[in-house]
């Protein structure tokens, strides 16, 4: 009997306890067990989409490895990925086909600006979440989800510091421009022009779309044009820099006879700091992997998630640059 109550009595303490831990609204009263109501995706259920706008630079080569990596990591169901040769037309087509397959999420990393509204509608009206990743879209905010990626505009302002005490008497300088049209480069461009001492007057600027090929023959005509009138170069990314350092070294300069400010901080541009050629390089991040698929379960769970998310960077100097380039993972 003694041992009947013991067991009744136990019991009751047991439920009394479950009643205690069971979550509370603001309001006070008890919630259902809320994973049900939220939504229960995994990530073993996730169809990801990436149309990738290209492979013109090791910053992209970086991005598409991540991307593709953490997709495994997480284990999501399937990733459809593509390589849209710097093309929007083809972006534009995978996004269309990534749509009529029914993708969970679409992560579009776009090209140019410009361009996208018809596209993210098809998505809205498909309930299909679009997450921006990268550059940004001049279409309207209600058209897509997230916007993940770099400040643009503060990268081309950290740029514009470091050219200014770089050339503190003041000077001329060219700028190798990236993608024309690009969020990257119209906001690095923009971002550099706002904070350039006045003193530094800008002779020329060419796009070298982002890559190495493009930007020897862009730096050749630079140097023909004005010759030993350049003091320093404004470029868009790491690629376009290495580009540029070969048409130096050929025309017969020494690293250092014309500054350099690059952005990307990839091994490619350490080295380059090493070796003298570039005086500082502002960080663009492009292990976005992690976020990516992060956000898009968020989504697919029907979660808040900010409209805009933006990567914390720096600025790499030569002095450490030995020190660190062992580090990077891009
Ligand atoms: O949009 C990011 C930019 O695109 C990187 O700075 C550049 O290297 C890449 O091509």
């Amino acid at each position: 009997m003694i041992r009947l109550k013991k067991i009744i009595l136990l019991m009751a303490i047991g439920v009394l306890l479950l009643a205690a831990c069971t979550p509370t609204t603001e309001a006070g009263e008890k919630e259902e067990s809320t994973e049900a109501e939220e939504g229960s995706y995994t990530y073993a259920d996730m169809v990801l989409c990436y149309p990738q706008l290209g492979a013109e630079s090791d910053w992209r080569t970086a991005n598409s490895a991540s991307i593709k990596q953490e997709a495994d990591n997480y284990g999501i169901k399937q990733l459809i990925f593509s390589d849209a040769q710097q093309k929007q037309e083809n972006q534009i087509s995978a996004v269309r086909s990534c749509i009529a397959q029914g993708v969970d999420v679409i992560a579009l990393p776009p090209v140019v600006e410009d361009g996208w509204d018809a596209v993210l509608t098809e998505a809205k009206d498909a309930g299909i979440p679009v997450i921006i990743v990268d550059r940004s879209v001049s279409a309207d905010p209600s058209l897509y989800d997230v916007h993940l990626g770099s400040d643009m505009y503060l990268e081309g302002q950290r740029a514009a510091e470091e050219m200014n005490r770089l050339l503190p008497d003041g000077g001329n300088i060219v700028e190798l421009f990236g993608t024309v049209g690009s969020g990257a480069a119209e906001g690095r461009a923009d971002g550099f022009r706002d904070v350039l001492n006045d003193n530094i007057t800008i002779l020329d600027s060419q796009t070298g779309n982002f890559t190495r090929a493009e930007a020897i023959p862009v730096t050749e005509a630079f140097l023909k044009k004005y010759s030993d009138e350049i003091d320093g170069m404004f470029i868009h990314n790491d690629d376009m820099a290495i580009g540029a350092i070969e048409a130096l070294k050929a025309a017969g300069y020494n690293p250092g006879d014309i500054v350099i400010v690059s952005v990307d901080g990839t091994r490619g541009g350490f080295q380059a700091m090493i070796d003298g050629w570039i005086q500082a390089d502002v960080e663009c991040n492009p292990l976005l992997g992690p976020q990516v698929i992060e956000i898009a379960l968020a989504l697919m769970n029907g979660e808040d998630v900010e409209a805009e998310i933006l990567t914390n960077e720096t600025v790499y100097y030569p002095e450490e640059a030995a020190e660190l380039i062992d580090s990077r993972q891009y």
